[in-house]
């Protein structure tokens, strides 16, 4: 079958591929363009490990055709890592210890975002349930849930300072 091009916005950047049809966002991500944050878990949809954000919303890449994201903007552990320090995220999972191999990290840092955005002050339950489909062998769950509260509440925090010094700069 005929390879194609496929042009979609990643981390704010329009990229453009050629894949074979049905290549997957994951294989793409990793194999041609080097954004290895997304992991290579199972392949089969049953870890976690590959979630990406498209518009928003987590993924599972291992199972998302590259042409489904054609036009479409899609979020990698990549893109919301600043060029110094750590995302609030990233840093609650360190200080939380919510991580041992880090093979899982990514995936779970991409879904408590996706789920901090739309819910700032989440509950153990919808943390535990946001996190369902992602699975790590090595940690345990209970740093992870302490983890996205911690960040929840760093979020929080940011927000607040940004307010004060925008209130500052209006006087
Ligand atoms: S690699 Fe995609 S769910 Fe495991
Ligand atoms: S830290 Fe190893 S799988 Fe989660």
């Amino acid at each position: 079958m005929a390879s194609r091009i496929v042009t979609f916005d990643l981390g704010g950047r329009e990229v453009e591929v050629m894949v074979r049809p049905m290549t997957t966002l994951q294989s793409v991500l990793r194999n041609q363009l080097g954004f290895t944050a997304t992991k290579d878990g199972c392949r089969q949809g049953g870890c976690g490990s590959c979630t990406v954000l498209v518009n928003g919303q987590p993924m599972l890449s291992c199972l998302l055709p590259v042409e489904d994201v054609a036009g479409q903007r899609v979020t990698t552990l990549e893109s919301i890592t600043p060029a110094e320090g750590l995302h609030p995220i990233q840093q609650a999972f360190l200080d939380a210890h919510a991580s041992q191999c880090g093979y899982c990290t990514p995936g779970m840092v991409m879904v408590s975002k996706a789920l901090l955005d739309h819910d700032p002050a989440p509950t153990d339950d919808a943390i535990r349930h946001a996190l369902t489909g992602n699975i790590c062998r090595c940690t345990g769950y209970r740093p992870i849930v302490t983890a996205v509260h911690s960040a929840a509440e760093a979020v929080h925090d940011a927000a607040d300072a940004m307010r004060g010094s925008a209130g500052e700069r209006a006087r």
